[in-house]
């Protein structure tokens, strides 16, 4: 369980104060010092356990590149992290195995992130071993396996005998397998048909759920949000430009740019009528 603080409060499990990222010239020369670009401005974000929030904005926004601060990939140039009040921040692996067992990620392009020597089996073990995940990791590789809905026959197999979809659940299984407390999938469900859309957002409503995973899920297509984010939020330019539960930013978007958002979103088939009354497993087997 969360801690609680002095007043009370929960203790978020994530949280971010005041960050800045800036992007400097590749030249050291002092005038080009002044063209910095900032990519990151001023951003504020706490999250609670089991929470799923989406991070929406068009291409070029700083979605990917907050995420890369969140996980401490990457510094910032100002502000801070913390996780259940522990300071976060780039640093050895060892020095960040703790951070890395709660925090797991969905990478932008999963498939070009598996290894392709390695069989799928080992690069769902992979992760286990390196952060000395203690119990059975056969059960634990099966079971993510199966909550992908990926057959156990593609153990063996390859990345390069993967399609790009099986590919992107094997990404998702690794994640799943560590069973982290707080999941960060940088746009999870393109290059999924919708059958394994229904399947991966089944997946991540019952580890919010069942297990109390909290999320972080970027999607440039906020048609996906309502499903499954009970809060979104807006990034533009590198800054959060709304941070609203999601029926209310449909319902009454406050800028201009999440109005352009939304009626994208409105404009796209809707595969959030999919859900969420039946089962996606039930609706379509996948294998
Ligand atoms: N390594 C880099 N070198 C140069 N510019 C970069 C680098 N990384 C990010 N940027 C710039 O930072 C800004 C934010 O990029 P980022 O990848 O975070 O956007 P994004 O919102 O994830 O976009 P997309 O939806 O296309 O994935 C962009 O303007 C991008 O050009
Ligand atoms: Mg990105």
């Amino acid at each position: 369980m969360h801690g609680v603080d002095s007043d009370d409060a929960p203790v978020p499990l994530l949280c971010a104060n005041g960050l800045y990222k800036h992007l400097h010239p590749p030249s050291l020369a002092f005038w080009r010092a002044r063209q910095a670009r900032t990519i990151l401005r001023d951003i504020h974000l706490s999250i609670q356990a089991g929470e799923r929030i989406g991070l929406a904005g068009v291409s070029g926004a700083g979605k990917t590149t907050l995420l890369n601060l969140l996980l401490a990939l990457k510094g910032a140039d100002a502000g801070s992290i913390t996780c259940q009040g522990r300071a976060v921040r780039p640093a050895s692996v060892r020095a960040l195995r703790w951070y890395r067992r709660l925090v797991q990620y969905i990478p932008q392009d999963p498939a070009a992130s598996l290894d392709p020597r390695m069989s799928v089996r080992d690069l769902i073990r992979e992760p286990l071993v390196r952060l000395s995940v203690e119990g059975n990791h056969t059960r634990r590789i099966d079971e993510a396996l199966d909550r992908v809905g990926l057959d156990r026959k593609f153990l063996s197999h390859r990345p390069g005998a993967l399609s790009g979809g099986q590919a992107q659940r094997v990404a998702i299984a690794r994640a799943v397998a560590l069973r982290p407390r707080l999941l960060l999938a940088d746009e999870p469900l393109s290059g999924l048909d919708l059958p394994v859309r229904a399947r991966v957002m089944q997946l991540f409503d019952d580890m919010s759920r069942l297990d109390g995973t909290a999320f972080v899920i970027i999607s440039h297509d906020l048609a996906v949000m309502p499903r499954l984010c009970e809060r979104t939020l807006i990034l533009h330019d590198g800054a959060i430009i709304e941070d609203r539960p999601t029926a209310a930013l449909f319902e009454a978007p406050a800028h201009e740019h999440t109005k352009a958002l939304v009626h994208a979103a409105h404009l796209d088939h809707d595969i959030t009528s999919m859900m969420p009354a039946t089962p996606a497993t039930a609706l379509y087997p996948v294998s």
